[in-house]
């Protein structure tokens, strides 16, 4: 226990010392969840979401797919969204359910909009911390780039005269935020229809618009987090001990080799071949399913 508790007051120490104060009071109420999905991965991805992550955070989290499904409906009620967009994976289809997600969260009121891809683990705690460092009502946009450099564009204006523009962009598969200060501001080229039309100039997909519309257009920089995670880096570097202060985890394939987080278990590969269940379990000793399973 001593040194538990020693180790504990070192910890505190060192996040003490690395973070500033909390700038705002900050509850997971005040965070609005966009999870974006396809018809097709409800039973495959969804479920696995619904029963880890997503069942801690119910009353924030929003579901935007593209077809109905009375098994889901059921289990979110009116947090499944139904963007009637097509289910194809297109920059089109892609752009209309973004642009569905910033138009529910404007009307949500809510003080952060983050969005997250559906083989995403989000980790609630974290994330509260890291936007209470920062004022909702500032520019806030916050993720992680996947490229190492900006990325180079063209803007198309009508049909003829077109420009070169260069921006970072927060990759959608690792998750982003945005202040609502700074959605309000994306509103002439992200409400109603407009996010498609501004996804049309540039010809890329939705989070390269978003990157657009906040560093190229309104000139605000991306605050790049180590904290978020996609399947296009090397999920085996986050260690055990770091799972705790990350935001966002994700899985994936690289040459048909499983790129996952490295946490052992009661769960088997098998049974838990994303290990989000595992690494729920380390988060959520208590929950029911996860004090049932014998650890070793
Ligand atoms: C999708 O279509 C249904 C049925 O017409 C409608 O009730 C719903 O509001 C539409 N969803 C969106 C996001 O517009």
């Amino acid at each position: 226990i001593e040194l538990s508790r020693g180790k504990r007051a070192v910890e505190h120490r060192a996040v003490k010392a690395r973070d500033p104060t909390p700038v705002e009071e900050l509850s997971p109420a005040d965070v609005f969840i966009a999870v974006k999905t396809t018809k097709k991965y409800h039973h495959t991805r969804l479920d696995l979401l619904l029963d880890t992550w997503i069942s801690t955070n119910m009353l924030q989290t929003y579901v935007f797919t593209d077809g109905e499904d009375d098994r889901l409906r059921k289990r979110m009620g009116s947090h499944m969204i139904n963007t009637n967009c097509s289910a194809a994976h297109s920059r089109q289809a892609l752009s209309c359910k973004m642009a569905v997600e910033y138009d529910t969260f404007i009307s949500s009121g809510k003080k952060w909009f983050c969005h997250v891809d559906d083989d995403n683990y989000l980790n609630i705690r974290p994330l509260v911390k890291l936007l209470s460092h920062y004022s909702h009502a500032h520019d806030v946009y916050i993720g992680r780039p996947s490229l190492d450099r900006p990325l180079e564009a063209t803007e198309r204006f009508g049909d003829s005269h077109t420009r070169p523009v260069r921006f970072w962009f927060a990759t959608g598969g690792a998750g982003f935020c945005v202040s609502r200060g700074l959605a309000l501001k994306m509103s002439p080229w992200a409400s109603g229809g407009n996010f498609m039309t501004t996804a049309d100039r540039i010809r890329l997909p939705d989070d390269c618009t978003v990157g657009y519309i906040i560093e190229a257009l309104l000139g605000v920089g991306l605050i790049r987090s180590p904290l978020f995670h996609s399947h296009l880096e090397n999920l085996q570097l986050v260690s055990l001990t770091q799972i705790h202060h990350q935001v966002t985890l994700s899985y994936g394939a690289v040459d048909s080799k499983r790129n996952i987080i490295n946490v052992r278990g009661a769960l088997s590969l098998d049974e838990d071949p994303t290990r989000f269940r595992s690494v729920h379990c380390v988060l959520y000793p208590d929950t029911p399913w996860c004090s049932a399973l014998t650890w070793y």
